[in-house]
């Protein structure tokens, strides 16, 4: 256990847990009370550990008397880790699938629920730019996090992560060199505010904010992994109200349908990558 709690007390932890995830939702409107349980517990217990408290008692303390700890503890409970073109053969896939039906459409709406700092909504953007999408396109990108949201917005990168970067944009099937979408600084790149143009970053909670309307597109990715699978229904049938007739729906490697009871409503694009689409 990663904690100075001892062993012998956990029960007496996951009852304190509770009682402060019930504190939180009461005092600041935030519901993590469906988050998965080991998830949480590791989570806090290091929060605990590193503020030099001795138990979740007294953080939730600390929580409910300084709003600026609270903000500490959403960022705990949120993990932002994300790459461009993380698992670049979604976007290859996407690139080859979903972008000829995209083509259709007079307009293109795009969802990414959970977009932490907004590496994976730029990378979109760069793909529809090359697929001559991106002048119709609207891309809708949130998250429960307002700080993370900010850093999205900047689209500053550390300058050591693009080799990887361009890596993966290679394996997506980048058609160009991923350095011509950045400007390099001293040890960070700002990414071409062209990118940005036609996207909307906004706060929005997956558990209890409401429905985009009419998305052609859905893109959750690494967000439900962190959730019970009680709470994973409940946002993807946010998710299926969110979409228009034929629309996709794209998770994580990780994640999955199967145990949905919606799952019939939607059939698998390509075998092996987690993209699907409405049937009707
Ligand atoms: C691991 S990141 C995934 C980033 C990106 N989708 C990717 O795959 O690279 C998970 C993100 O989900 C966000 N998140 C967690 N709970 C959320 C909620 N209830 N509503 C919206 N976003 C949430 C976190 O703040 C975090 O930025």
């Amino acid at each position: 256990m990663d904690s100075n709690v001892d062993e012998s007390a956990r029960p007496t932890v996951n009852i304190e847990i509770g009682l402060l995830l019930e504190a939180v939702n009461e005092k600041y409107g935030y519901d993590f009370r469906d988050y998965a349980k080991a998830y949480l517990k590791r989570r806090l217990l290091r929060r605990v550990k590193m503020s030099g408290l001795q138990s979740i008692s007294e953080l939730q303390h600390k929580v409910l008397h300084d709003a600026e700890f609270f903000e500490l503890m959403v960022q705990d409970l949120s993990i932002h880790v994300t790459e461009m073109f993380r698992d670049p053969s979604f976007f290859r896939a996407f690139r080859k699938e979903v972008v000829p039906v995209l083509h259709t459409y007079p307009t293109v709406k795009v969802w990414h629920a959970g977009c932490s700092s907004g590496e994976e909504v730029y990378s979109m953007a760069i793909l529809l730019k090359e697929e001559g999408l991106y002048d119709r396109a609207l891309i809708y990108a949130t998250d429960l996090s307002e700080t993370i949201l900010e850093s999205a917005k900047n689209a500053i990168i550390p300058l050591g992560r693009m080799r990887q970067y361009s890596v993966n944009y290679q394996k997506a099937g980048g058609q160009h060199s991923l350095s011509e979408y950045y400007a390099a600084h001293h040890d960070s790149v700002v990414l071409d505010r062209g990118l940005r143009e036609n996207i909307v970053f906004a706060a929005h909670n997956l558990v209890s904010d409401s429905v985009f309307g009419e998305m052609q597109v859905v893109i959750c990715r690494n967000v439900v992994i962190y959730f019970t699978r009680a709470l994973q229904r409940h946002v993807f049938e946010t998710f299926r109200a969110s979409l228009c007739r034929r629309g996709f729906l794209c998770l994580g490697s990780k994640e999955t349908l199967s145990f949905w009871p919606g799952e019939d409503g939607f059939e698998q694009v390509v075998p092996g990558e987690k993209i699907f689409r409405k049937r009707k």
